[in-house]
């Protein structure tokens, strides 16, 4: 039998295969480390990282609903030097490529982070526009238009690597956003973040998170995820699309690639099955000897 291809090209990066980490459900890999051989994904994307550390959201930040959960994690994290100290050099022992969720409160903050990366030894970096967890920054990037085009337009002028924008699903056009950014510069899109929901204990009354309103993720966003990805691709057939959303089989990739993605990326999956991403990966092989492709890019949609 002959060999599968499963290398993809995104923005001049060549990935081994087309399984990434999503951000924020990974950390920076030492969790995981255990339970799967990292070098054995595509990519890891790192959870966002700040100019300087952010403490997040007061708890209860986390809530369990059918079909996925929510956050308002608030982007928790040890801030960029911590990360240049010591997550680049852990995730570089492995055979995977590094993509550095980068995230900020105003564009300046989002631009100091690109500058600092400039020499760093990573591959790409991911402008996360649409965190909903955050008051300022964040969603606001995302669902203004202005803001979008300035902010991606400003991180592309200092960054080193190739960017990818990933996108808020909390828009009501998402393939003008799409354009938005790809014509600031994006030179591949993330797609999609989380969706804003909200649960209430009946019990008590209360909003289950203190945050009130969380970003939900997991199988049942997934839906939505396929539509814009299609919508996107539709849209703008040139630029690179990393799809995400309630990733956790091989079809479930598949169903992404055949919308029109390069790559994926899992997330909520990882809580539920430390080991999904390589359960992810076979899926996909299992997939392409069922059909006979050889290569990801045999894999089209039939419109
Ligand atoms: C706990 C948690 C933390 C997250 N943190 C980030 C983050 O730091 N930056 C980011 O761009 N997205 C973050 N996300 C969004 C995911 O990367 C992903 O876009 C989203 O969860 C949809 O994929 P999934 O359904 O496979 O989880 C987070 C999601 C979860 C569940």
């Amino acid at each position: 039998m002959s060999e599968l291809d499963l290398s993809v090209n995104i923005a001049g990066v060549t990935f081994k295969n087309p399984v990434f980490t999503a951000s924020g459900t990974f950390g920076a890999g030492r969790e995981y480390a255990d339970f799967i051989d990292i070098n054995t994904l595509g990519a890891v994307t790192t959870k966002g990282v700040s100019i300087v550390p952010w403490e997040g959201n007061k708890p209860p930040r986390i809530a369990e609903v059918h079909g996925g959960m929510l956050n308002s994690i608030g982007l928790q994290n040890a801030g960029l030097e911590k990360f240049i100290q010591e997550d680049i050099p852990f995730l570089r022992q492995f055979g995977t490529k590094i993509i550095v969720n980068i995230c900020g409160h105003t564009a300046e903050e989002y631009v100091s982070v690109a500058r600092e990366l400039y020499d760093a030894d990573v591959d790409m970096l991911e402008l996360n526009i649409s965190c909903p967890n955050i008051t300022e920054g964040g969603i606001a990037f995302g669902t203004d238009e202005k803001a979008l085009y300035d902010v991606v337009y400003d991180v592309k002028s200092f960054a080193r690597q190739p960017l990818s924008v990933k996108l808020s699903p909390n828009v009501t056009n998402i393939s003008k956003m799409a354009k938005i950014a790809a014509d600031a510069g994006a030179d591949a899109l993330s797609l999609i973040n989380t969706i804003v929901g909200m649960k209430i204990d009946v019990h008590t009354r209360k909003p289950v998170l203190n945050n009130v309103y969380g970003g939900l993720s997991g199988a049942g966003i997934k839906p939505v995820a396929v539509r814009m990805v299609h919508q996107v691709r539709t849209a703008i057939p040139y630029i690179p699309i990393i799809g995400m959303g309630g990733i956790s089989s091989g079809e479930d990739a598949v169903e992404f690639l055949l919308a029109g993605a390069s790559a994926v990326s899992v997330g909520t999956a990882n809580f539920e099955n430390p080991r999904a991403t390589s359960f992810i990966l076979q899926g996909i092989r299992d997939y392409m000897t069922k059909y006979g492709f050889s290569s990801l890019n045999e894999i089209k949609l039939d419109e």
